[in-house]
């Protein structure tokens, strides 16, 4: 760690250090909710300590039940972080993430005009039910023959998923889901709430194979808005080839791997996945440099929009940090939809690879988060994150230009392209130190 030089203060470095929060001449003492890959990552960190019972803690990588539980009647000391937001929820939940988008859209519709409204037309269309089924019913019948997928608001993993082309085959499932119990003396159960959303139904192939993407996004601040964007990532395919012709196949239509990995002829060795790196070189490879340009565009405009229709609404907090996997899936045309956000991206690993993305990718948000206190705050890559967003617009440095990329205004965006982490962070560490050294 650097000691800061210049100033003269009264205060020993150490007091100053602990007065701005930062932790300074003892070990970090962490929690940890989860045995998988971010136990790992935290176990392994030179200076942890992981922290058993009730123990204080500085760093907390906790559930969201627990959160939720204890928020409220917690006070968070300058030098603690934890994971999640108090309200995540505004997100990630499927219901809420479109009341959202639609309440910005709407909003941008009237006070910017259609035009740039359409710049928010990147999530399929979307009713929450029961709440809007007549709605529904109306749209749906203004659209014959389209086909809609029926999702459970807060559930994950494709669980209580299905498909319909007919209106008779949700009304069949409505009288189901909230017939009134037949015992008076059993209080009756509030209806789960369900999203019907437009079943995207021309998705990109390749090999014949649906798949959406997994991408990785840290936010650390809501307000002011500053995200980060990870290079690495993955493609999660489904394992039998594309055909609506049996919509209730779920092999075919969720390419979750929980789903996928209970197929009959799924091969743990193989897996269902490519790397984010792959699929840009094989989307460039088939369609050119400038075309897979705009869709990694449209994407970042995806992560801006969608984090900025809750920036006022999720409750701002120093202390939290959120680390979210957006599934987009891009259609024929290669245009990305927006499918939802979850708050906590599965860190359980699916292989080899898969351990060494998750075990990569957590390592580069504690760096990010820096409890250590090894960096300037000036950063625009650390590790495996670029920064996309630092209340506004972050572009590549005009360095990077000369190594051939085009203007001057290029965003800070390199989803899918050459991560090497390691080196990478080494110089960050060599320049921060430098810099500190120096001010
Ligand atoms: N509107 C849609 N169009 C096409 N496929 C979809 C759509 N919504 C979901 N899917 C498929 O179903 C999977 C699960 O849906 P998702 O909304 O992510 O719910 P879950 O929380 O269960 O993962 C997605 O990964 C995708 O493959
Ligand atoms: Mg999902």
């Amino acid at each position: 760690m650097a000691a800061s030089k210049g100033k003269v203060s009264t205060m020993t470095y150490g007091r100053q250090r602990a007065a701005k929060g930062i932790i300074s001449d003892r070990e970090i003492r962490f929690k940890c909710f989860f045995q998988n890959t971010i136990l790992d990552v935290l176990r392994s960190r030179v200076g942890w300590q992981e922290v058993q019972g009730d123990g204080d803690w500085d760093f907390y990588w906790c559930d969201r039940e627990w959160l939720h539980a204890n928020y409220d009647t917690m006070f968070l000391q300058e030098h603690q972080k934890i994971l999640h937001f108090r309200n995540h929820y505004e997100l990630t939940r499927k219901n809420l993430m479109v009341k959202n988008l639609k309440r910005f859209r709407k909003q941008t519709d009237k006070e910017f005009g259609k035009l740039e409204a359409q710049s928010w037309d990147f999530f399929p269309s979307t009713f929450e039910l029961p709440s809007e089924y007549h709605i529904f019913v109306e749209e749906f019948k203004r659209n014959p023959g389209m086909i809609w997928i029926m999702k459970p608001a807060a559930k994950s993993q494709g669980k209580g998923i299905f498909l319909f082309r007919k209106l008779k085959d949700i009304t069949d499932w409505k009288k189901g889901e909230y017939q009134p119990l037949p015992d008076p003396n059993i209080p009756k159960d509030i209806p789960e709430t369900y999203v019907v959303q437009r079943y995207i139904d021309d998705p990109y192939l390749i090999g014949g194979r649906k798949f959406d993407m997994r991408i990785y996004v840290l936010v650390i601040s809501f307000n002011p808005l500053k995200v980060w964007l990870y290079r690495g990532g993955f493609a999660r395919f489904s394992n039998t080839r594309f055909s609506l012709d049996s919509l209730e196949d779920t092999y075919i239509h969720l390419t979750n791997v929980a789903v996928q990995k209970t197929s009959p002829d799924y091969d743990p060795e193989k897996g269902c996945k490519w790397s984010a790196q792959q699929l840009r070189k094989y989307l460039v490879a088939r369609h050119g440099i400038d075309t897979v340009r705009q869709m990694f565009t449209a994407i970042d405009n995806i992560i801006i929009k969608s984090l900025q229709s809750v920036q006022k609404i999720i409750i701002n907090d120093k202390h939290c940090f959120e680390m979210y996997g957006y599934d987009i899936l891009l259609d024929s045309s290669l245009k990305p939809w927006l499918i939802e956000i979850n708050a906590s991206p599965s860190l359980t690993a699916s292989g080899q690879e898969d351990y060494e993305l998750k075990f990569g990718l957590l390592h580069d948000v504690l760096n990010v988060l820096d409890l250590e206190n090894r960096l300037t705050g000036k950063e625009k890559r650390i590790g495996g994150w670029d920064l996309l967003w630092d209340d506004g617009p972050v572009f590549i440095d005009a360095m990077e230009q000369d190594a051939g990329l085009p203007s001057i205004l290029t965003p800070n965006s390199f989803l899918g392209c050459d991560n090497q982490r390691k080196s990478q962070l080494r110089e960050t560490y060599a320049l921060a130190e430098a810099f500190k050294n120096s001010s």
